[in-house]
């Protein structure tokens, strides 16, 4: 199992509405691949986690980074992992708090 961790600028045009569309299709998505994770967006910048299958998590993160409403796409970690940080959880809102600590918990320092 591998977990990718990255952090993106948002499109200009982005807003609210665009983050649940991403979450509503991420939950269906997600589910049916068997991808877990955890997705925050402050207004201006993305950062995500996504875990699972090798070839599930790498073959939606090239999806990802092709999609037009984000860009500047920076991997911050990308590893084998034994187990899910995010369970049950086909991708879950974090606010930045909250997923600063998740990435002090997987030793990830954001630049
Ligand atoms: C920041 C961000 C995170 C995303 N995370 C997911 C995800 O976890 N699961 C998912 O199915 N789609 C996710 N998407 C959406 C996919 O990139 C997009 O729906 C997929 O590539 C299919 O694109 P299409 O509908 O244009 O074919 C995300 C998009 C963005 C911008």
């Amino acid at each position: 199992m591998i977990c990718v961790v990255y952090s993106s600028v948002a499109s200009d045009f982005v807003d609210e509405e665009d983050v649940q569309k991403i979450l509503t299709r991420a939950e269906v998505h997600n589910a049916k691949t068997g991808i877990t994770g955890a997705l925050v967006y402050d207004g201006r910048r993305f950062c995500q986690l996504l875990e699972g299958n090798d070839d599930a998590v790498t073959s939606m993160f090239d999806d990802i980074m092709k999609d037009a409403r984000h860009g500047d796409i920076k991997v911050m970690a990308q590893m084998e992992v034994a187990d899910r940080r995010f369970p049950g959880w086909a991708m879950l809102r974090v606010e930045e708090p909250e997923f600063q600590t998740m990435l002090e918990g997987l030793a990830i320092r954001p630049d």
